[in-house]
């Protein structure tokens, strides 16, 4: 059975791309700091193996993914963890930068390095970067964010030219707002219930799955 690893699948859109995944006949390899939130999604799958992990500890993605790779026929990654500190430039604390960073940018890098060498010949493989509208365009409020995924969509599109002769397809998503916990500790947004559904948002993922770029507007 083909296995797909999605970090940050605990909750928001990671957690509904794993049940759409997981509805389409994938095996899920659910990634996380939370035991208990990756816990829940598990008990929706058939089929699921979870594993905590903070994707910011290179040492620690390494060695779980060497395991991983041993024991599950993995043919995807989907890298969808990250995290957001909004406000004035002049206000942004240093410890905030970064930890965007780390996560947004380093995670995805080190999940990147761990898995994409080793699942980039097969056919029907694949990674896909889950951005955001911040990595398109600035936003007032949001610099050091749009600054991470800026990082994040040239990493992506530079291992396109890299791996261009492989049969691996790697992609970019560009979501606008999503009614997610992303908001929880933020006045940034004044009403997310207002944005898309990151179960909706996952249906049109899934649906352009085949694409290198997908841009998904909010409404
Ligand atoms: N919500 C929006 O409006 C929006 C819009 C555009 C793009 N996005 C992007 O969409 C992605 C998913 O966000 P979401 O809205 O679904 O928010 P979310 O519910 O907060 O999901 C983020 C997930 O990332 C995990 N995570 C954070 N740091 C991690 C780390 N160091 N190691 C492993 N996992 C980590 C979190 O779980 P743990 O804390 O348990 O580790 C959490 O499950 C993010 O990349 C975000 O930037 C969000």
């Amino acid at each position: 059975m083909d296995s797909v690893i999605i970090t940050g699948a605990g909750t928001g859109l990671g957690r509904e791309l794993a049940l759409k995944y997981g509805k389409e006949g994938y095996h899920l390899i659910l990634v996380g700091r939370s035991e208990e939130s990756l816990s829940e999604v598990r008990k929706q799958l058939n089929n699921a193996h979870i594993m905590v992990m903070d994707i910011r500890n290179k040492q620690e993605v390494d060695a779980n993914i060497q395991s991983l790779l041993k024991e599950y026929k993995v043919v995807g990654l989907i890298n969808n963890a990250g995290i957001g500190f909004f406000g004035p430039f002049d206000k942004i604390r240093e410890n905030e930068i970064e930890e965007m960073f780390q996560t947004n940018v380093l995670g995805t890098m080190y999940m990147t390095q761990a898995v994409l060498p080793n699942i980039c010949k097969l056919d029907g493989s694949f990674v896909m970067n889950i951005i955001s509208t911040a990595g398109l365009r600035g936003k007032v409020n949001e610099s050091a964010y749009v600054a991470s995924k800026f990082a994040v969509r040239g990493f992506t599109e530079s291992i396109q030219k890299e791996y261009e002769e492989k049969p691996v397809l790697i992609s970019a998503v560009y979501m606008g707002g999503m009614n997610t916990p992303f908001w929880k500790d933020s006045e940034h947004v004044k009403d997310p219930s207002k944005f898309r559904s990151p179960a909706e948002v996952a249906e049109i993922i899934f649906s352009q799955k085949e694409k290198e770029c997908v841009v998904i507007e909010s409404k």
